[in-house]
């Protein structure tokens, strides 16, 4: 079924727009979840939105499942075809339509890079905040999909806080006009947020409105060394009591900083036992004295060193290196699960010291890092040993388990930016009661009463 409709697709499209090969599909069944393969059964690279209308409509009259993919770079398998059927792909729809100065907006296509968006912002002295680890290769369709996060959120909010307009398809083909482009707006329930973060199972997005504020003049960033986790953990909490509002407040655990220090292009002090990144943005007067004060904070809980970033070019070695983080640990160990628990940022201290009761208790390594600032912490589980191994992953099983319990336990919630996808999708049930859940699925018939747009994610 799903190659006739493949087969109408490239008679339309034509057949380089139509991907059907299994090499050419394979890597339209992976992302960075690190939760196998699912080939599509075809791919469609779409160009624009008539485009997207006619795979929508007609995969829809066929009852072909859709699943909607930007770059790939999603973490819990939001992009993967896991009924099979047709992935479609926003890749090409590249365009930046619009950067308005003065109306403090950009339009962009959802296959725009972020970083690119970043780059022709700030060469008009804007600034669009939201800035995901991977960045460099994430598309602001997949952003919007996941409401992406990133260090910058801690000051600045994620993807739906600078998401004002939406335009979107349905499954069917019927395309929507959501939200404004007006910083203020509170006409109706906002659709705009509500397809933010819905992991592409509403509708698949063609145009994306983002409100930008003015590029903030100075920037200073601080790295400081901490004894270990728990007071790195305070030290952050310290620098918020205090009355600074960093634009990321960054922590990383003795176990990343090993993973991280071989490839780094930033020097990290032998011996860290963890450490915790400071940076602030705003005016350039005053901005190396308030840095020197959080340093000062943080080396009231112990800090046994406190660098500050000289220049762009050293800060961006440390960004670099704070960014390796999840490929670092990727490369060293044969299998690494990654999970973005939040925690209230009280109880981070308490939480490091959960994970590591849990990665004893159940001879798995773990390593830890993230925006803190938030309370969202990425914990990895890592493993040499086979994972395909039933008794290996029954305790990989049980310390995801126990990581989730934790964070649930002590007022947290599963995922702070990487969404639940297929990986969180069984968890589901331990953070949000039944009628929730039931409200949820109900809200998701409504947009695709066939359910076959992305379908199989968040909920089991
Ligand atoms: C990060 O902050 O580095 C990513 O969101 C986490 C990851 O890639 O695991
Ligand atoms: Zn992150």
């Amino acid at each position: 079924m799903a190659v006739d409709v493949a087969e109408l697709l490239s008679r339309e499209l034509g057949g380089d727009r139509v991907l059907r090969a299994p090499e050419a599909l394979e890597p339209y069944g992976r992302d960075e979840s690190g939760r196998g393969v699912f080939p599509p059964d075809a791919a469609v690279l779409c160009e624009s939105r008539a485009e997207i209308e006619l795979v929508l409509r007609l995969a829809s009259e066929h009852g072909i499942p859709v699943t909607p993919r930007g770059t790939g770079t999603g973490m819990t398998g939001g992009a993967l075809p896991v009924r099979g059927g047709l992935v479609l792909s926003t890749e090409r729809m590249k365009k930046i339509v619009d950067i308005s100065v003065d109306d403090r907006i950009a339009i962009v296509e959802p296959g725009v890079i972020n970083a690119d968006l970043q780059a022709a912002v700030e060469a008009e002295s804007m600034f669009y905040a939201p800035d995901p680890a991977s960045l460099a290769m994430c598309s602001m369709g997949g952003n919007v999909a996941e409401n992406a996060g990133g260090p910058r959120a801690f000051k600045y909010g994620v993807t739906r806080d600078w998401t004002l307009g939406l335009v979107v398809t349905l499954m069917g083909g019927e395309t929507l006009r959501l939200g404004r482009k007006t910083p203020k707006g509170v006409t109706g329930y906002d659709l705009t947020a509500l397809f933010v973060g819905s992991e592409g199972t509403f509708g698949v997005t063609s145009e994306i409105t983002v409100k930008l504020v003015g590029r903030p003049e100075g920037v200073g960033t601080l790295v400081a060394i901490m004894p270990d986790a728990a007071s790195a953990g305070r030290a952050v909490s310290a620098v918020v009591r205090k009355g600074y509002r960093p634009r990321a407040l960054e922590l990383m655990d003795r176990a990343t900083i090993e993973h991280v220090r071989p490839k780094a292009a930033f020097t990290f002090p032998a011996n860290a036992g963890s450490l915790v990144l400071i940076e602030l943005d705003g005016e350039p007067e005053g901005m190396e004295a308030s840095l020197l004060r959080c340093g000062g904070v943080c080396e009231e809980l112990g800090a046994t060193d406190v660098i500050i970033a000289r220049d762009d070019a050293d800060r961006e070695r440390l960004w670099s290196a704070r960014r390796s983080c999840s490929r670092a640990l990727r490369e060293a160990h044969a299998f690494k699960l990654s999970e973005d628990i939040v925690v209230p940022p009280g109880s981070i201290a308490e939480m490091l010291a959960r994970i590591d009761g849990i990665a004893a208790k159940e001879r798995l390594m773990t390593a830890t890092f993230g925006h803190a600032g938030d309370g969202n912490l990425h914990v990895n589980v890592l493993t040499d040993e086979n994972h395909r191994d039933a008794a290996v992953a029954a305790r990989i099983d049980a310390a995801l388990g126990g990581v989730f319990r934790a964070a649930l336990d002590l007022g947290g919630t599963l995922s702070g930016e990487h969404g639940i996808g297929i990986s969180k999708a069984r968890y589901m049930a331990w953070e949000q009661s039944a009628e929730v859940i039931g409200w949820q699925r109900r809200l998701k018939r409504l947009w695709d009463p066939q359910e076959l747009l992305n379908p199989g994610k968040i909920f089991t």
